[in-house]
């Protein structure tokens, strides 16, 4: 941005929620008759699940906010392979879905995602019995679904992109599954299963999916704001000088707030006022001030609480007093770039001291302003969270844009937050 805002004010709507975008578009795909949603994200990672979806059957009208039809159908063998973008959650939940389905198909995508691991969900699709032959552990692959078996399972990572590939499966071949993980990641693919009346439950930290003998029903619902996409304007309200910003609409399932629980520690307040509940997913409108934040430690049980917002995170810890440290956070290296080695380069590049040590992320805190050039990989958080330092007074952080996947709107917003 050219001058330099420090007031904060408005009230600001950010985009629909990416995960549930993703989940209720296969679910609708999956359901007998039409189903209507509100509030879809209209991202191209949501863009990428819609193209897949098409090309396996599914009726989907044009990806609008303001609403996208879906007649779902038995799916059908794609012509051509199925390409998911940059889509990590396409890519991971599609090859759930097609677990069940008897025919072959093969998935692939840019070079970012191709790059991305995918044996973490093809191990465990193979023990239900998907055929699946893959070179490496990456895209493409090629899939051939059918009669599974049921599986118990226990992950070696806290994602949800694992969890919600095993639940389509199980929902697809209608086989029971049920999945452990080390630290529970987000649960909006449970939470959709138990909207829909279908037999989903948590027992011990496990959860267990037993499949019913009736079709899924088609549903209504509207998807609320994306927390991990609020976070940028949380963060830009905080670094203010003064003001209030009210970001609303926003999800607040307590398995993607770790952000707000972790700033309240360091010293900001986040308010939610007009709590609601839209399809089962928790939500919330978020008063936000700016405040002066204070270093901490981020718990490895916290990191998949808000594993999208370290970058902002980590920004927003090199302005705050102390060393603010992130334990565990090894996964981002095999995010949509390696994130963990690009947050520490560019805040360095920024002026800050910041460091990735075995697979903890060291953030020391400063006021000098920041200055210098980003390298952002074309990953579009890591573009946001570093715009958003730019906002800071007398900043000069260039960088380049790459923030489609995930809020086409970014810029427009946070220039709108500022008086
Ligand atoms: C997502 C889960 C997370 C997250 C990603 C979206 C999902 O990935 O980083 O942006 O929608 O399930 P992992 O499951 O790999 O942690």
């Amino acid at each position: 941005m050219a001058s330099k805002p420090q007031r904060i004010a408005g009230v600001v709507r950010p985009p629909g929620d990416k995960s549930i975008s993703h989940r209720v578009l296969m679910m609708a795909a999956l359901a007998r008759g039409t189903s209507e949603i509100a509030g879809l994200l209209t991202g191209d990672d949501v863009k990428s699940s819609a193209r897949v979806l098409r090309q396996l059957g599914a009726d989907i009208s044009r990806i609008q906010e303001s609403g996208v039809r879906i007649s779902g159908s038995r799916l059908l063998a794609p012509g051509s392979r199925l390409n998911c973008g940059n889509s990590g959650t396409t890519a991971r939940l599609v090859l759930g879905v097609l677990a069940g389905q008897k025919f072959r198909a093969t998935l692939t995508g840019d070079a970012s995602l191709r790059r991305r691991p995918m044996r973490r969900v093809t191990v465990p699709l193979k023990q239900m019995g998907a055929d699946i032959k893959e070179k490496g552990d990456g895209l493409p692959l090629t899939i051939r679904g059918g009669t599974l078996r049921g599986l118990t399972y226990t992950s070696p990572v806290a994602s949800a992109q694992v969890k919600s590939a095993l639940l389509f499966a199980g929902l697809t071949g209608r086989v029971p599954v049920t999945i452990r993980e080390p630290y529970r990641s987000r649960d909006h693919t449970e939470r959709l299963l138990a909207h829909l009346g279908l037999e989903i439950h948590e027992r011990d930290g496990a959860i267990s999916y037993q499949p019913s003998a009736g079709s899924i029903p088609a549903f209504q619902i509207a998807v609320p704001a994306d927390p991990s996409s609020a976070a940028f304007l949380i963060a830009a309200a905080i670094l203010a000088q003064e003001g209030e910003l009210v970001v609303e609409n926003v999800g607040v399932n307590p398995t993607r707030t770790g952000f707000i629980v972790v700033l309240e520690r360091m010293g900001a307040h986040v308010e939610r006022v007009n709590l609601r509940d839209a399809g089962g997913e928790p939500v919330a409108d978020l008063l936000v001030r700016p405040a002066q934040l204070r270093g901490t430690e981020v718990t490895a049980r916290e990191i998949p609480t808000l594993v999208d917002e370290v970058p902002i995170l980590a920004v927003l810890a090199s302005r705050a007093r102390g060393e603010t440290v992130f334990r565990e956070v090894g996964e981002l290296r095999v995010k949509e770039s390696n994130r963990l080695e690009l947050i520490a380069a560019n805040l360095r590049a920024m002026g800050t001291r910041a460091e990735a040590r075995g697979n903890d992320l060291f953030v020391e805190g400063n006021e000098k302003p920041p200055r210098g050039r980003v390298t952002t990989a074309s990953d579009h958080r890591l573009a946001m969270a570093f715009a958003v330092l730019g906002t800071v007074g007398s900043a000069d952080v260039q960088l380049s844009k790459s923030v489609a996947i995930s809020y086409p709107n970014f810029f427009r917003d946070l220039k709108r937050c500022f008086a």
